[in-house]
Order: structure tokens, then C-alpha cells, then sequence
């Protein structure tokens, strides 16, 4: 997501945040800018665009001062602009903060807030949080209060670093869920959202635990709980060096945005959740709309097209709406009958996937409403698009995508459920069944991540292997794609996902002895039907990998192995059964000595036909 900074020294704060921020870039940011405190004055600098331009922007400002705030941003809510760029203030300047993740109930605040007189002149969500702080730091007058009592409030994830005009040497933090750390320098001090920025300064950190809120003052480090307590915290050394610490201390991107999609689906979900119910309102698909729809096309690529395999199940199963999937770049070539009252939805990360967007322009052209579930906010798709549901996943910097496909597939979900819904194919407990589940997603995915350390072992086996083949019905089809594609996109090991009752029609000739099949197996009534599929490959000498969920014993005692994931809802487990698969491709690359983030011959935003 964004990158954040503070600084308070001896320094200049506009040079030192310059030079973290530029630490920040392999993140992907869309606008930066900086905010320097210095004689009750607080002096913004920013803009949309890269460092370089904000860089000799500021040549042209006065921009003294030893104390000081800076930012990379990610789009979320609003499209990347100058004006939504950060910092972003309160009308008089006396609070200015740059903010990373999510406000949820931003609407609400910013409905409180205009009731009190405030204005608002960016899209951000930012804008609310910043000036319903400036609101109780006028009644208060202390920064410390008047965050206690704002974060009280503010609901989603985020982490906060704020400047006060009337506070020389200050800056002030908060985190909730998502990473602040704290560095301490010679007479000065350091907030950042990731380590990569200030180990050029200091290895000497504190971590923030979840809600807690920091203050920087001469050059020293407090902390508060959000009672307004101060607590005690012990410094840490960061022994990582550089490039490790920009991974987040794994050895490849792709492993971090692996750990990531915990957060991805929380923030995705929580995007559109407010107030005990699902909002699709934002993206158009009012009651009225969804009541019209008489078809669902859904158009993606690549992975996007697996999570669009996966939704199809989802959906016709949950609303009995149907559903088409089309690949792209078969779509935008095909002569067929379409309907104007269909619904497109266009699902990619980047946005930008050339097929992808030619295949939307088909669909307006024959008079069809689009929808784009789409990462990168401002990208051509989404600007495109009749309307957009974004998903959290933040920077994807993998050329393998993992986060972004776990993000892709709750806003499918949601929009399953909100079809249902209002088509009548739900009950209230249902509804509120299903939406817990969901909720419940993200710890479950850490669970599986915690037995990383197993799969590492059994991928350890097919380090010289030629051929896997991944076998699954239904949901479980349109996971083994994705693991399929997994496996080959970043190992190179030659791997072909298979419907499960094909098998017989040929494949079957091609399994070999010690032959990686891996089995998705997460739907009850078709337990049996795959188990015989993979007792098949099982006599003619492959290796069976099974997925499945605790408490499902089918096969325990003939596969060779079996990784048990959290139980869940039927419709949702495509959320649980892809991590190990995805932790598979990647242990297989890296047993090879492959360069896992960056594949040969693939690019991570596809703009070319
Ligand atoms: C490339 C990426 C894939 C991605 C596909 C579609 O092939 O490597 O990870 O699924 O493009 O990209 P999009 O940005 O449209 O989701």
C-alpha cells in the first residue's frame, strides 16, 4: 500500500523524506508528497506523478524545517490527482497527516463533520479522518486526546502520521492493522510504514503493536494505548539489510504479497460492508439494477479468468442469475448473440490488460452496462467502465499474482450475495450466515500460511519433476487452474489443470510414476467422483496431493499426502484451497533457483495483444 514517513532532528526534514520516500518506490506509488512544520506554519508539497516531479516542485518552495511528514501514494478512494495526493490538512492547516489503508465509515464522518461546518475538497477517505481529528484537537487542544478519540471512531485499518501547527518538533502516529514502526536516531527520530526507508538513518526501531498511538519529540519516542496511557517499549535492532527489508523480510514478493492476502481480503470486504450490510450502491448495483439483469458475462484474463471460473459457480448457485465466462481475448473476436440487459463485469488487476479492455469496449458497444473489478484505481479500465468495484490488494509487484486474486474473488462473492439477495434467494440468516463466513476468511488464510513449512518439504520432491497435472469439479476446477497456472508461470514445471471427469477422455495416458496430481477437493457431493478420478492416476503410479478440508477423511489412507485447510462455507472455499497451491508453485520455483518474481517471457500488466 502507500508508503509513510516522519522525521523530527536536527535535520532537514524535506531532504530526509526525499530520500526514504525514494526507498519506497519499488511499491508502486501513483502521487508523493511532504508536509514540513516549522514556526506554527505547516507547508505542504505535492503531487500526482513520480518522486523526480515532487522533487523539483519543491526546488521552487520554502520549505525550512527540521520536522516533517512525507508520502507515497496508493489509490484507493479517489483517482491519483494532485489534490487527493497527501498530505492532506484541515481547512486552516492547524492538522495535516498522510494516511495508509482504509477509513470504512468515511461517509459517515464526513456527514457528521459537514452537520459542524467542515467542507471537503478531496475524494480521499483520508480527508474525513484528518479533519474529524482537527475537530477534537480544537475542543482539546492535545494531540493525544484528540486522537484517543478520534481512532475510537474511525473504523478500517489504517496508520496515521500527523503533524499539530502549534506543536514545534512534534509528529504523532496511530496504527491500526497495518505496519508503523518507530526509529530512533541521535537526537532525532523516524516514523515509518516500512523499514526500507529509515535503515539508511538507524537499525534502532520500535515496533507499534495494533492500536497504538506515537509521538516524536526531541528527538525522543513515546507511546500510548488508545486510553491515552503511556507504555513502555523495548528497541529493537533491524538486522535485515536493505534489500530484504523492502520485501518485508521474505525472500521474494511474491512470499510477502502471499502473507498479504489475509489483509487484501479483509479490506476488500471491508470496503463495501458498512453498517451490518453489504453497499453496492457506489458501484451501481441498486436493487432496481440487479432486479433487471437477465445474464452476467464476466470477462478477464489469466488469473482474472480463474476468479471469473470460481464466481460463475458462486453466483448462478447463490442467486440463479446465469453466468457466461469469456477469456478476453476470445470475447472481443467472437461474432454472438448479446444481450443489452446482460451486466459485463470486467475483472484485472492492472486495468490496463489490452484484451481485456478491447472485449469492454465490445460490450458498450453493444449497448451492455460494465462493470470493472479492478486494483489499480485510475487505470484505463476503470475509467472506462460504467462502474468500478475496487479491490484492496495494494501494490502487486509479484509478476505472479496472489493477493490480487484473493481480493478479486471477495468482490465476487459479495456481489453473489448481493444478487441473491435481492432476487429473494436468501433469508436474513442466510445472508448474515454467509457474510460471517466470509468475515472469517482471513484468519483462516493465516492459519494455512502458519504450515507453510510442510508444503516446503513435499515441493522439495518435484524439484526435477516434468509434468503435474491438478484435477478438481466445479469450484474446485477453477482453483486447480489457478494452481495449475501457478506451478507453471514460476517453476516452469509443464502443469495442466484438468476437470476432473476428463481425465478418462485422454490425460489419464500421460500420468507416469512419481507424477505430482494434486486433487482440489472441497465440495461435498462430488468427494467421491474426484476420489475416483485420483485413485485412477493413483494405480497407474502418480503422486496424489490432496486438498481438502479438516474433516473430510476421503482418501486419507491412499494419497500420498493430504493438506487439510480450514473448514468454511462451500461457495468460499476457492479462498483457502488456492494458498496451498500457491505456496506449492512458489517452493517448487524456488527449489529451482528461479527468479520467482519476475518469470521469463511473462509482464505483470499484459498491454499488448
Ligand atoms: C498477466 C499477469 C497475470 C494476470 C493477467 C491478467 O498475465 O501475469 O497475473 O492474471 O496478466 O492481468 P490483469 O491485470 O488484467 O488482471
Amino acid at each position: 500500500m502507500c508508503g509513510i514517513l516522519g522525521y523530527t532532528g536536527n535535520h532537514q526534514a524535506s531532504e530526509i523524506l526525499l530520500s526514504g520516500l525514494a526507498k519506497l518506490e519499488y511499491r508502486g506509488y501513483d502521487s508523493a508528497g511532504i508536509a514540513v512544520l516549522e514556526n506554527g506554519n505547516i507547508k505542504v508539497v505535492k503531487n500526482k506523478g513520480r518522486l523526480q516531479a515532487l522533487e523539483a516542485k519543491i526546488q521552487g518552495e520554502d520549505v525550512t524545517g527540521t520536522c516533517g511528514i512525507g508520502h507515497t501514494r496508493w489509490a484507493t478512494h479517489g483517482v491519483p490527482s494532485d489534490t487527493n495526493a497527501h498530505p492532506l490538512w484541515s481547512d486552516d492547516m492547524s492538522v495535516v497527516a498522510v494516511h495508509n489503508g482504509i477509513v470504512e465509515n468515511y461517509r459517515e464522518i464526513k456527514n457528521t463533520l459537514s452537520g459542524y461546518g467542515y467542507r471537503f475538497y478531496s475524494q480521499t477517505d483520508t480527508e474525513a479522518a484528518v479533519k474529524l481529528i482537527d475537530y477534537y484537537y480544537k475542543q482539546e487542544n492535545d494531540p493525544l486526546k484528540a486522537l484517543t478519540r478520534a481512532i475510537r471512531e474511525i473504523e478500517g485499518s489504517y496508520c496515521f502520521v500527523l503533524l499539530f501547527h502549534d506543536r514545534p518538533g512534534e509528529v504523532w502516529g496511530a496504527r491500526k492493522d497495518l505496519p508503523l514502526i518507530a526509529g530512533q536516531g541521535e537526537d532525532e527520530a523516524f516514523l515509518a510504514s516500512d523499514v526500507s526507508a529509515i535503515l539508511q538513518y538507524t537499525k534502532q526501531v520500535y515496533y507499534l503493536d495494533n492500536m497504538e498511538i506515537v509521538q516524536l519529540k526531541g528527538g525522543l519516542v513515546r507511546f500510548f494505548d488508545t486510553e491515552g496511557y503511556a507504555k513502555p517499549k523495548e528497541l529493537s535492532e533491524v538486522t535485515w539489510d536493505a534489500q530484504s527489508a523492502e520485501k518485508g523480510g521474505f525472500d521474494h514478493f511474491m512470499m510477502k504479497e502471499i502473507h498479504e492476502q489475509a489483509r487484501a481480503v479483509k479490506d476488500t470486504f471491508g470496503a463495501v460492508y458498512h453498517s451490518g450490510k453489504i453497499d453496492l450502491t457506489e458501484i451501481n448495483l441498486t436493487d432496481e439494477a440487479i432486479s433487471k439483469l437477465s445474464q452476467i458475462y464476466i470477462i478477464a484474463c489469466g488469473s482474472a479468468y480463474h476468479v471469473a471460473a470460481v464466481a460463475q459457480y458462486v453466483i448462478e448457485d447463490l442467486s440463479g442469475i446465469p453466468v457466461r465466462i469469456e477469456l478476453a481475448s476470445e470475447f472481443r473476436y467472437r461474432n454472438m448473440p448479446l444481450d443489452e440487459n446482460a451486466l459485463a463485469v470486467i475483472i484485472s488487476q492492472s486495468g490496463e490488460t489490452a484484451d481485456s479492455l478491447a472485449a469492454m469496449r465490445k460490450a458498450h458497444e453493444h449497448g451492455i452496462k460494465t462493470l470493472g473489478i479492478i486494483n489499480v484505481v485510475g487505470s484505463t479500465i476503470a475509467r472506462e467502465a460504467d462502474s468500478v468495484f475496487y479491490t484492496m490488494a495494494g501494490p502487486e509487484i509479484s509478476v505472479a499474482t496472489t493477493k490480487a486474486y484473493s481480493a478479486q474473488l471477495i468482490a465476487c462473492y459479495v456481489i453473489a450475495i448481493q444478487l441473491a439477495k435481492v432476487r429473494g434467494k436468501l433469508d436474513d440468516a442466510r445472508y448474515e450466515a454467509l457474510i460471517t463466513e466470509i468475515q472469517k476468511l482471513p484468519e483462516k488464510i493465516d492459519e494455512i500460511l502458519d504450515e507453510a513449512g510442510v508444503l516446503k518439504r513435499i515441493a522439495a520432491r518435484f524439484v526435477n519433476a516434468r509434468n503435474a497435472f491438478y484435477l478438481g469439479r466445479n469450484i474446485d476446477y477453477a482453483v486447480a487452474m489457478e494452481g495449475s497456472l501457478k506451478m507453471k508461470e514460476i517453476s516452469y514445471l509443464h502443469s495442466e489443470a484438468i476437470a476432473a471427469g476428463e481425465m478418462k477422455h485422454g490425460p489419464i495416458s500421460l500420468i507416469e510414476k512419481g507424477m505430482l496430481v494434486a486433487g482440489v477437493m472441497t465440495q461435498k457431493n462430488l468427494y467421491q467422483k474426484i476420489a475416483s478420478n485420483m485413485l485412477e492416476a493413483k494405480s497407474r503410479g502418480g503422486y496424489i496431493f490432496i486438498v481438502s478440508p479438516r474433516g473430510c477423511d476421503v482418501l486419507k489412507d491412499e494419497a500420498d499426502f493430504v493438506f487439510h485447510i480450514p473448514e468454511t462455507d462451500e461457495h468460499f472455499t476457492a479462498s483457502l484451497a488456492v494458498i496451498p497451491l500457491q505456496l506449492m508453485g512458489y517452493y517448487v520455483a524456488v527449489a529451482r533457483k528461479l527468479d520467482v518474481d519476475k518469470p521469463r517471457n511473462l509482464a505483470k500488466s499484459v498491454t499488448v495483444e
